[in-house]
């Protein structure tokens, strides 16, 4: 009698998908013998919240299989529409439900096994599914959770990088085309920011960019535009005042008359551009306009100058309550109220006022008046 198909089922956020995931499954396919390898991506975090969205994991998956035959994506957990398969549990039910016939592996990592015992229904889990663990240095193998689950272990090298590694923006062990992928699709932009900023400004630009979005969306302006632009537009602030001037000094020649405030703003979108791959010239224009305003300001240059300003994690956010929602109604008449609030901060603070700001108040609130608004 011929024996049963063997599949291996290898479960993960794949957040991204990187070698790590892909050696592991090539090493312990080929020491089971098994036919097929689905990689099965899952939908929540173990906490029960939403990852980055399906689709995109999916792809970068496809991409980094494409050469593997006996690779394969089982999706049934990022189709879960009402939260059942948050446990493995339900979803081996389903699928050995739906494949009686196939003897199913599951892989998992040693820090997994060892926490076993906490998922649901353990005991009936790894009886519809053979638990298979691959060992990871540094790790220690608990052999009574071994013995209880009947667990196989399997040695093999590792690759040492994770999901969370690549996410903060090193790529390395992940193939090209999903490096390239990932910066096109502009995906995992707050990881990658994060740990080129100090603290608190990365709770300023986080603070920007989700104020600019709702802001965006309530004034007919794209959205993930305005996002971009606004968790980008301090991103020079994790550099040395030298370093943002040699970025001047090289690239912006034409810009070193500006005032020296200004500058930060022409190195972040510098940086938008070269390390973060954003090639939209909207995008970059808000960057570089959120400094200091000129009468070339498009919505999104306002809503991104605006946000800066307005958002909640600033010292003085409490006093701007109505400017602030006079964002969502009408941002050319916020964007004036904002200039004037500049003026008022500055005054009271004694600082030095560059007098371009009370011609763009009269700019701006002239066009208003002509416009009929
Ligand atoms: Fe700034
Ligand atoms: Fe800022």
């Amino acid at each position: 009698m011929a024996s049963n198909k063997k599949v291996m089922i290898f479960g993960g956020s794949y957040n991204p998908i990187h070698q790590g995931h892909i050696n592991a499954a090539i090493s312990a396919a080929n020491y089971l013998k098994v036919d097929e390898v689905w990689l099965m991506p899952r939908k929540y975090n173990y906490d029960g919240s939403l990852l980055l969205d399906g689709k995109y994991r999916i792809e970068m998956i496809n991409m980094a299989i494409e050469n593997l035959n006996n690779f394969k994506i089982c999706d049934i957990e990022l189709k879960d529409k009402n939260a059942k398969l948050i446990y493995t549990y339900n979803t081996a039910k389903i699928i050995k439900k739906k494949y009686p016939d196939i003897d199913f592996y599951f892989l998992i990592g040693t820090d997994q096994l060892n926490s076993l015992p906490r998922w649901y229904k353990a005991n009936e889990l790894t009886k519809l599914f053979k638990f298979v663990c691959y060992k990871r240095p540094g790790y220690d193998i608990d052999i009574n959770i071994q013995n209880e689950y009947d667990v196989m272990i399997i040695d093999g090298p590792l690759v040492d990088t994770s999901s969370t590694i690549i996410r903060s923006g090193i790529f390395q062990k992940i193939d090209d085309d999903i490096q390239q992928y990932i910066i096109k699709k502009q995906l995992y932009l707050k990881e990658r920011v994060m740990p080129k900023l100090p603290e608190e400004r990365f709770i300023h630009v986080l603070s920007t960019a989700r104020f600019a979005k709702k802001v965006a969306l309530s004034n007919n302006v794209n959205t993930n535009r305005a996002y971009v632009a606004g968790i980008l537009h301090d991103i020079a602030k994790g550099l040395t005042k030298d370093e943002i001037y040699e970025i001047m000094q090289k690239y912006f020649h034409n810009k070193l008359n500006y005032p020296k405030y200004c500058y930060h703003a022409f190195a972040s979108a510098y940086i938008a551009y070269f390390d973060f791959g954003i090639n939209d010239k909207k995008i970059l224009k808000a960057i570089c306009n959120h400094a200091k305003a000129n009468k070339h300001m498009s919505k999104l240059d306002k809503i991104i100058y605006c946000a800066d300003k307005l958002e909640e994690s600033r010292p003085f956010a409490n006093t701007l309550n109505d400017i602030r929602d006079l964002a969502f109604n009408n941002i050319d008449q916020c964007f004036i109220e904002v200039l004037k609030f500049q003026i008022e901060y500055l005054k009271k603070q004694n600082d030095e006022i560059d007098q371009s700001i009370f011609e763009m108040v009269d700019y701006y609130s002239r066009r208003l008046t002509e416009n009929g608004r």
